[in-house]
């Protein structure tokens, strides 16, 4: 949700190297983009646009001046419209105060009301443009000193940055959106929203914490904790991975690429070790009620967890969606346990069910892929997924690492985990065999059949109800096509009355105890017109087209997931849709 990028160092073409750092997070964010830079004679140059920066190739003249300091900003709108006004970054009147951010300043109407009133002109519609003059006001202590007050003035969760006229330096502040410091060589320092976006210069980094301050200039980088001020030391951290892996190494798009790495990654998720998991296990069997939490595709994720634990452990858990995790409140005790499943680490919602349930002592296990991320930082015990970056914004590689990994913990929560282990190595030899480009040309075929319709149901019973959600959610983001996943049984109840002459709908079905009934519900269906396609191990004389899944036993939604990615991919070219870049959408959701 908005992409910061800033270079501070020897380099006097600052503005360029922000370029290419930004061009890295435009996933998370593609509305518009700006970049400022302080040039040698200390003017700051802003040069702002609606658009996506990955088209950008050469910078205004202006920023090709020499500059050794400059940030910049991918936006995803959420106050004002996207107009090069509202692009970020954001200047006072005179030019004096820059900023850029991520997140929400919640009491912003208040404070520009107030700050109209002083006499401040406002060009955007954005929260943001508030803190540049909440700067500007303070100046008289100097700019340190007023960016700590702007802090102290602003309410919500944020990721900030400022420069000014008068000094050379970058001030940043995060109170809950992501920021990170990298280390480079000869005095370099780079701040991002993400790692990846700087792992071509430096696997050193440091992590800004919440409600913490860092100043780049000449003395290198300064951490401090707010609102107080006080200096504190930041252990560097070596990342281990390596910058191809977040790039599209010949694929045309992230997704594909991430749809096919697939046969690497759920092995990484295997491997997960054996001691971590059981002291997992032991805290779900001895807890006050476990809870899985995620958003969006990791919420479907903690379904099927809930299906995988009943069925592998025969133990209950409760499963909230992140947004919704308030309701638990009064039930949470210091011996409830909380599973935190997500791909970034960085989901709002989620973190905010995790601050609900530390405050009342509960223990927190996350299950992540970015495990420097907000969320393994306040987790007790991490379980790494080790996929590697994920850059497309729709979730793919992380989802069955996820699975995979609630899967082993089942097993271990009923002290089989060789059991489990053996199922997944199995199934991670099925998926070898499933991608290859016969089985995409096969997927695209399909695809070709669906690609003009207006809407596509996917249903699914036990475990696969929730891959039918999952399966939606991944044809809604990309394909753009109006797509619902049902529980099988729930069709007759209403659903069934959208059914029209020819509406695709997707029975994903498993060697399991509902197989004959998902048949019959695609049955229902066809009977009233729907085309299905079938997605499973078995051929029915039902399906009009059928998508082979190999029977992987317990480890089937994995794998059951894998060809509807594909075919939420092929739809999104055939569409002609970026699949990496959804409308509307944006990587990691750091607002509420
Ligand atoms: O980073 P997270 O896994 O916490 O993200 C949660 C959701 O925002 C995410 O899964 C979203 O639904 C994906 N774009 C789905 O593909």
């Amino acid at each position: 949700m908005c992409g910061i990028f800033a270079y501070f160092g020897p380099n006097d073409k600052a503005a360029e190297i922000v370029l290419k750092g930004l061009k890295k997070l435009e996933y998370r964010g593609y509305d518009s983009w700006g970049i400022a830079a302080k040039q040698e004679n200390g003017d700051i140059v802003v040069e702002k646009h609606v658009g996506k920066i990955s088209e950008v190739i050469n910078l205004n003249e202006k920023l090709e001046k020499p500059s050794h300091v400059a940030f910049g900003h991918s936006r995803w709108a959420t106050h004002g419209g996207v107009t090069e006004y509202n692009a970020h970054p954001h200047t006072t009147e005179n030019g004096e105060v820059v900023v850029v951010h991520n997140g929400i300043f919640e009491n912003y109407l208040e404070l520009k009301g107030e700050l109209i009133s002083q006499g401040h002109q406002f060009r955007s519609e954005t929260d943001t443009e508030v803190f540049a003059h909440l700067i500007e006001d303070e100046m008289e202590e100097g700019f340190e000193a007023a960016f700590i007050r702007a802090t102290k003035k602003v309410e919500g969760r944020y990721a900030v940055l400022a420069m000014s006229k008068d000094e050379n330096k970058i001030i940043a502040a995060r109170r809950g959106s992501p920021l990170i410091v990298g280390k480079g060589q000869d005095g370099a320092y780079f701040i991002a929203s993400d790692v990846p976006a700087f792992l071509e210069y430096t696997k050193d980094v440091m992590y800004l914490d919440d409600n913490q301050m860092v100043i780049l200039d000449k003395d290198g980088a300064r951490f401090f904790n707010l609102p107080d001020g006080k200096q504190i030391e930041k252990r560097i951290i070596s990342i281990d991975w390596e910058e191809e892996m977040a790039d599209k190494c010949g694929y045309p798009h992230f997704m594909i690429k991430e749809i096919m790495e697939q046969k690497e990654t759920i092995s990484r998720a295997i491997n997960l070790d054996s001691e971590l998991l059981s002291e997992v296990a032991e805290k779900i069997r001895g807890a006050f009620g476990t809870y899985i939490v995620g958003c969006g595709t990791a919420g479907k994720v903690a379904m099927v967890g809930e299906y995988l634990f009943a069925e592998i452990a025969k133990k209950h858990v409760n499963v909230k969606f992140g947004s919704e995790f308030g309701s638990a409140k009064s039930f949470l005790k210091d011996r409830s346990l909380v599973i935190a499943i997500s791909q970034s680490g960085e989901t709002a919602d989620t973190l905010e069910a995790i601050e609900i349930a530390k405050s009342k002592g509960a223990t927190i296990v996350s299950i992540v892929n970015v495990e420097t991320s907000t969320m393994a930082r306040m987790s007790d015990i991490v379980l790494p997924l080790k996929a590697g970056p994920e850059k497309a914004v729709a979730s793919t590689k992380a989802t069955t690492s996820q699975i995979a990994i609630l899967t082993l913990l089942a097993y271990a929560v009923a002290d089989d985990l060789n059991t489990g282990r053996k199922t997944l190595i199995e199934a991670e030899g099925k998926i070898n065999d499933m991608l290859n480009p016969r089985y995409e040309q096969h997927i695209e075929a399909a695809s070709d059949r669906i690609k003009d319709c207006s809407d596509i149901m996917v249903i699914g019973r036990g475990s696969n109800y929730p891959i039918a959600l999952e399966a939606a959610i991944k044809l809604q983001e990309v394909s753009y096509i109006h797509a619902e996943g049902f529980a099988g049984g729930e069709l007759k109840h209403g659903p069934i009355a959208l059914i029209s002459e020819g509406t695709p709908c997707i029975v994903i079905s498993s060697n399991d105890e509902y197989q004959k009934e998902i048949l019959s519900n695609a049955m229902e269906v066809k009977s009233r017109g729907a085309l299905i396609i079938g997605v499973g191990p078995e051929k029915s004389e039902i399906y009009d087209y059928w998508i082979k899944v190999p029977d992987a036993l317990n480890a089937s939604p994995i794998l059951n997931i894998i060809p509807i990615q594909i075919l939420a991919y092929k739809l999104a070219v055939a569409r002609q849709n970026n699949p990496d870049m959804p409308r509307n959408l944006a990587k990691s959701v750091t607002v509420k």
